[in-house]
C-alpha cells in the first residue's frame, strides 16, 4: 500500500490549523498521517454527460498495452504557464518522501523544480532524461537530494527533443515507449513508492510523451480564464492519448494561486471547473493551494520545500525576537532572514493535498484491481 495511518491522531494537521504541538512539527511529518480511505467524488454514480469535452470512455485502448504506464506516476501539466506546477510537483513528492521512496521527473526545459525548488546543482541540464526519451537509455537520477527522494533534473537539452522527434521515428523508435521502459525499469529495480513528473508550458510533443508513459494526470489551473482554458487545452491531450492506448487517468483539478479567503470567487472557479469535469469520473481537489508571495520567493529563492520553510521561518522569527531583547542587537550567529512571517498556511494546503493525491491514486488502483 502507498501508506499507512497507523500513527495517525484524529486531529491530524491540515490546512495549517488543526492537530497541536509546534507548528514546524505538524507540517513537516505529513506522511505519517497519510490515509488512504476510499474516495467519494461528488460524480461517483451520476450519468455521465458525453457532449462534455472531458468525458472519460471506459478505458478501451485501440492498442492494448502500446503504453504500459509506470505504476503510481502522477503527471503534474497544464499548457499554461505559472499555474503552480513545478511548486506542487516539489511539494506532493518532499512531503511523501522520508516514509516512503519517491522520485521526482523534472520534465520541464526550465528545470525550476529540480534547480530552483530543491536546489539540484549542478545538474546535467536534462541531458539524461533527452537521452532517455530519445534512445531509452538508462536513467540514474541524483540519490537523497532529500531523504527518501531521488531526482531527475531537467534542464535547456530537453528542448531538444522536437528536433530529435523525426529522427527517432525513422529510425523506428517510439519515445513514448522508450521512456516507458527505462522509467519503469528504474521505478521496480528501485522500488520507488511513487514518481511525480512535472512537465514544461511549452513543448507538445514532450507533453504527448509524458500522457503516454504516466499512470495519473494532475491538472492545477489559477482561476483566470487562460488558466481555465489551460485545462481544456490539457484535456484534449490526455483523451487523445487514452485513445491511442495510453493508461492515465485523470486525478483531478486542483485550484492554485488564488485567495483563500475569496470564498465565493474561490466556488465560482470551482463551479467552472466542476463543468468542465462532469462525467469524467473526477472532480476538483477540495484543497486549494493559497497565494503566499512571500513563502514562494523564499521556498524558490533558498531551495526549500514548504516543510523546510516552516521550519526555517520559525527560527527566523525567534532570532529577531532575540535581536529585539538583546541589548547587543546582534549576539552570537543568526539565521537569515525569510521574506515570509510564517509558511504553515501554505504547507498546510499542501499537506492536505498531499492527502487527497494519494487517496485519490489508491481508489484509481483499486478500481483497476
Ligand atoms: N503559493 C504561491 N503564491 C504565490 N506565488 C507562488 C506560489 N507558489 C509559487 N509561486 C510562484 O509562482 C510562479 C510560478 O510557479 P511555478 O510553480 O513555477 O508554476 P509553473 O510550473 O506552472 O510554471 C513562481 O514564481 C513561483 O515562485
Ligand atoms: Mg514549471
Amino acid at each position: 500500500m502507498l501508506s499507512a495511518a497507523s500513527s495517525c491522531k484524529k486531529n491530524s494537521p491540515g490546512g495549517g490549523g488543526g492537530g497541536s504541538g509546534p507548528v514546524s512539527e505538524r507540517v513537516t511529518r505529513p506522511a505519517a498521517c497519510l490515509r488512504l480511505v476510499p474516495y467519494g467524488g461528488p460524480y461517483r454514480g451520476q450519468v455521465p454527460d458525453k457532449r462534455n469535452k472531458l468525458y472519460t470512455p471506459p478505458y478501451e485502448p485501440k492498442v492494448p498495452g502500446a503504453y504500459p504506464a509506470v505504476p503510481r506516476s502522477v503527471l503534474v501539466a497544464n499548457q499554461k504557464g505559472g499555474v503552480l506546477k513545478s511548486s506542487i510537483a516539489a511539494a506532493l513528492s518532499s512531503m511523501v518522501a522520508g516514509r516512503r521512496r519517491v522520485l521526482l521527473v523534472d520534465a520541464d526545459p526550465q528545470g525550476n523544480v529540480s534547480r530552483n525548488d530543491l536546489g539540484v546543482n549542478p545538474g546535467d541540464r536534462g541531458r539524461m532524461l533527452a537521452m532517455a526519451v530519445q534512445y531509452g537509455e538508462a536513467l540514474d537520477p541524483i540519490r537523497d537530494v532529500r531523504p527518501g527522494l531521488d531526482v531527475v533534473p531537467g534542464g535547456v537539452l530537453l528542448g531538444t527533443l522536437p528536433q530529435a522527434a523525426a529522427v527517432t521515428s525513422a529510425a523506428g523508435l517510439d519515445m513514448a515507449q522508450n521512456l516507458a521502459t527505462t522509467l519503469g525499469k528504474l521505478v521496480q529495480e528501485e522500488q520507488y513508492d511513487l514518481t511525480i513528473i512535472d512537465s514544461g508550458p511549452g513543448d507538445v510533443g514532450l507533453l504527448d510523451v509524458l500522457l503516454r508513459v504516466s499512470r495519473h494526470l494532475l491538472v492545477p489551473t489559477a482561476d483566470d480564464d487562460a488558466s481555465l482554458e489551460g485545462v481544456d487545452l490539457i484535456a484534449g491531450r490526455y483523451l487523445r492519448a487514452r485513445s491511442e492506448g495510453a493508461q492515465i487517468e485523470l486525478l483531478g483539478v486542483v485550484l492554485a494561486n488564488v485567495n483563500h479567503r475569496a470564498t465565493s470567487r474561490n466556488q465560482a472557479a470551482m463551479k467552472s471547473i466542476a463543468a468542465k469535469l462532469e462525467g469524467s469520473g473526477s472532480s476538483a481537489f477540495a484543497t486549494v493551494i493559497r497565494t503566499d508571495k512571500a513563502a514562494a520567493v523564499d521556498m524558490r529563492a533558498r531551495h526549500l520545500t514548504p516543510g523546510e520553510l516552516v521550519a526555517v521561518a520559525g527560527a527566523s522569527q525567534k532570532a529577531r525576537f532575540a535581536k529585539l531583547r538583546s541589548t547587543l542587537g546582534h549576539a552570537g550567529s543568526q539565521p537569515a532572514e525569510t521574506w515570509s512571517r510564517d509558511g504553515s498556511g501554505l504547507a498546510g494546503d499542501y499537506q492536505q493535498l498531499t492527502r487527497e493525491v494519494l487517496t485519490r491514486i489508491a481508489e484509481q488502483e483499486k478500481r483497476a484491481g
